[in-house]
C-alpha cells in the first residue's frame, strides 16, 4: 500500500493519469521553496517545551491561512497538558482501524505496526482544528490552517504531524469533557490535530513522488 511501484492507493482504483511530473525544481531558490521541499512529518520528539513566543507564531501562522469565503471558520485548541494528550493521543490510536503497512521506517506511524501506543508520538504540543458544525469547507479550512502551521514550525527548526480522527477521538467522553472544559463552543466539531516538537530525529524516508500526477492541455 502506498508503496512506488505498487498500486498506490488504499482501495487499489486510483487512476493517475497525467502524462508526466514537472522536472525537479530547483528546491533552493529562496527560503520559502526550501521549506516547502524539505519539510516532512516528525514522529520522534524530544521531551523538551515549545518556546511559548514561537508557538504563538505558528498558531498566528495557522489563523492567516487561506479560508473560505473570508469566514475565518476555524478556531484551535493549543494543548500543552501532558496528561490531557497522553490520554487523547492513546485514544485516536486505538481509533486507527485502516489496517497495518510498513511504510515510514524512519518517522514509523500508527499504521505502522510497530507497537506504537500514543498517536500523538509523545509531542509535547497538540494543536486541534476545530470548524463550525455543518460547515461546509470543514476539511479545506482546517487543513489550510494544518497546512500553515507545519510550515510555520518547520521555519523554527520544529517538526509537526497531521494526525487524523479528530472528530471521532473528541466525540468520546473523555474527548468532550476536554471540549468542554477548554470553553470550544458545542457547535464546533474537531477536524484535525497538528502535532508539534522538536525533532528528536529528523531522519525521513525517501519521497519519490509517483509518475504522472500532472495533466496538461
Ligand atoms: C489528511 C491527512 C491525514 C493524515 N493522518 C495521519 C495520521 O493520522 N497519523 C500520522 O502519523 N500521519 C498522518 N498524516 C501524515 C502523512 O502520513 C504524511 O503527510 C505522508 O506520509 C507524507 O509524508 P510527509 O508529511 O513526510 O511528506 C496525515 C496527512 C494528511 C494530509
Amino acid at each position: 500500500m502506498n508503496q512506488p511501484d505498487e498500486t498506490p492507493t488504499l482501495d487499489g482504483t486510483f487512476p493517475r493519469k497525467g502524462v508526466g511530473n514537472p522536472p525537479g525544481a530547483d528546491a533552493s531558490a529562496n527560503e520559502v521553496l526550501r521549506a516547502l521541499f524539505e519539510r516532512c512529518s516528525i514522529r520522534r520528539y524530544t521531551d523538551d517545551s515549545v518556546a511559548p513566543e514561537v508557538l504563538d507564531v505558528i498558531v498566528d501562522v495557522g489563523l492567516h491561512a487561506a479560508n473560505a469565503g473570508g469566514c475565518q471558520a476555524p478556531i484551535v485548541l493549543v494543548s500543552q497538558d501532558e496528561a490531557v494528550n497522553r490520554r487523547l493521543g492513546s485514544i485516536s490510536n486505538a481509533l486507527y482501524d485502516e489496517g497495518y503497512y510498513p511504510v515510514l521506517e524512519a518517522q514509523p506511524s500508527t499504521a505502522c505496526e510497530v507497537g506504537i501506543t500514543n498517536g500523538f508520538y509523545d509531542a509535547p504540543v497538540v494543536i486541534t482544528v476545530f470548524t463550525p458544525k455543518g460547515w461546509s469547507y470543514a476539511p479545506f479550512d482546517a487543513s489550510l490552517c494544518a497546512a500553515n502551521m507545519m510550515l510555520a514550525a518547520w521555519s523554527f527548526g520544529l517538526g509537526s504531524c497531521f494526525v487524523s480522527r479528530a472528530a471521532r477521538t473528541f466525540a468520546t467522553d473523555f474527548g468532550c469533557q476536554v471540549k468542554r472544559d477548554a470553553g470550544i463552543p458545542d457547535d464546533y466539531e474537531a477536524q484535525l490535530h497538528l502535532v508539534v516538537g522538536h525533532p528528536e530525529s529528523t531522519e525521513r524516508d525517501a519521497k519519490p513522488l509517483y509518475p504522472n500526477r500532472v495533466a496538461w492541455i
